[in-house]
């Protein structure tokens, strides 16, 4: 591990400082309990500093060129890419992925910062044909101002980069407060975005384990602009309903309950090595894994067998291990939710073809229920962890309706080798995305987003810059026809 990114301290305004009450609190792993670092505890009052910081910086990095801009976030790339092993180890030891994951999750971090470098260049306006002789108009798009980053523990690299790289592309200073199991990932970042050129006050990093009392600064102090929020839809609500105050403009990327359906004519090789990768990456642990697999009658005892095969020869163990496919689970709550809903599910009939037991300290053993149905709740609430219940289905119609029958619409999987029914099935299903024939969707080069309660606005891909920017339309009067 390079000691020279673990850090001990916050990141404001350019400098490495204490919390002002000198507060301070512990970072565990959640497969050994091992100390893996102690961070300031940060205030109210000391996020309100980083907050003033982000606003003193922000009329000189917005008039920097997109380009001069653009060369700071390629520095930073670069360099995120040179310590990709020490970012992974600490990314593992702090959250419980699994190291091959985390080495993913550098890449998969790194690429929105090299694509909005990219992207911040190609902020263009318009020209819109005027309505009268001696009129012109123009259309600009200028970044919007100081953004909050509220984000979330199961990916503690990416979702710091597919936020902070267009906000900053954009023109825009950040103040990102890192979730309290997994800060010394955003601090490491913030090291290397120090050593790319990074301006004093456009980068902060607030870590704290008062997440309410700063979220509530966040989103309702008027000199931030644009709060962008990863996590749960309970919070996310509460996150909107307090911006209402200050009218910020607002990204949500909330919870899902993602369907797979596995229809008669799938390829079923594919569609249970699809099931296994959307559903166990990060041990169950990502808004886009699967929590509900509907499979056709006539295919459903083949692929539950073959499923339940494939899950048994899932390797659980150290994160550390590269052999080692699943780790624990974050948290003791975490742990608890799985076990309660296993509980529910096999107390209304649920069998158990694979898993279902603790395997000591948050390790819980990757599960399948076969027979599942919508009176359990894993049929309507997000598990967030290694279990997978199978729901059957009869016709298309049916599958439609029962991967629709739920609040959320985040991501939607489904195999068939019919392009009728691909084209159907995927206009039909009410989401943000669909993966067809295909389990791992997530690219820098596509939208990312959810409808209905899985939250609002898209990340990555070129309309991710958007949500940085405001439109100003400018009337050239005057204009001797
Ligand atoms: C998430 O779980 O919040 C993000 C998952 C992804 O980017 O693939």
């Amino acid at each position: 591990m390079t000691d020279l990114l673990v850090r001990d301290l916050a990141y404001v305004n350019g400098q490495w400082s204490a919390a002002a009450s000198g507060a301070t609190f512990e970072v565990r792993s959640p497969s050994s309990g091992e100390l893996v670092g102690i961070v300031p505890d940060l205030s109210v009052d000391d996020t309100r500093v980083a907050i003033a910081a982000a606003a003193a910086a922000w009329p000189a990095w917005r008039n920097r060129t997109a380009k001069e801009r653009a060369v700071v976030l390629q520095a930073w790339h670069a360099l995120i890419l040179q310590h990709r092993e020490a970012l992974a180890t600490l990314m593992s030891r702090e959250s419980g992925k699994v190291i091959a994951e985390s080495r993913g999750e550098v890449l998969y971090g790194a690429s929105f910062v090299e694509w909005f470098a990219e992207e911040g260049k190609r902020a263009y306006g318009e020209v819109v044909p005027p309505p009268a002789r001696d009129r012109r108009i123009v259309v600009i798009r200028q970044g919007i101002g100081v953004v909050a980053a509220i984000t979330p523990w199961n990916f503690p690299l990416a979702m710091i980069t597919r936020k902070v790289a267009p906000a900053l592309a954009a023109g825009c200073p950040v103040v990102i407060k890192p979730p309290a199991e997994t800060p010394l990932t955003a601090l490491a970042l913030a090291v290397l975005a120090e050593q790319a050129g990074l301006p004093a006050g456009v980068l902060n990093v607030v870590p704290t384990t008062q997440s309410h009392d700063i979220g509530y600064e966040l989103s309702t102090n008027p000199l931030v602009r644009k709060l962008s929020f990863t996590g749960s839809t309970a919070v996310g609500k509460q996150l909107m309903a307090q911006c209402a105050s200050t009218l910020k403009k607002l990204s949500l990327e909330l919870g899902g309950n993602a369907p797979f359906i596995v229809f008669d004519d799938a390829d079923i090789d594919a569609a249970v090595h699809g099931a296994v990768q959307a559903k166990y990456r990060h041990n169950g642990q990502t808004c886009v894994c699967v929590n509900r697999l509907l499979v056709q009658d006539s295919v459903y005892d083949e692929f539950v067998s073959r499923f339940s095969t494939a899950v048994a020869a899932l390797r659980s163990g150290d994160p550390l291990d590269p052999t080692v496919q699943v780790g624990p689970l974050v948290n003791a709550k975490g742990l608890e939710k799985v076990q309660r809903f296993v509980r529910d599910a096999v107390a209304n009939g649920a069998r158990v073809t694979q898993g279902g037991e603790c395997r000591g300290g948050l390790f819980f053993a990757p599960t399948v229920l076969a027979d599942a149905t919508p009176a359990m709740r894993l049929a309507r609430e997000e598990v967030f962890g290694p279990v997978a219940p199978v729901f059957r289905f009869r016709d298309e119609a049916e599958a439609i309706r029962l991967a629709n029958d739920t609040d959320y619409g985040l991501a939607a999987y489904f195999y068939s080798r019919d392009i009728g029914r691909c084209w159907r099935v995927a206009e039909a299903l009410e989401c943000g995305m669909v993966g067809i024939n295909e389990g791992l969707i997530s690219t820098e080069v596509a939208p990312f987003g959810g409808v209905k309660a899985s939250g609002m606005g898209r990340e990555g891909s070129r309309h991710g810059l958007d949500a940085y920017l405001e439109l100003k339309y400018l009337c050239f009067g005057g204009i001797d026809p």
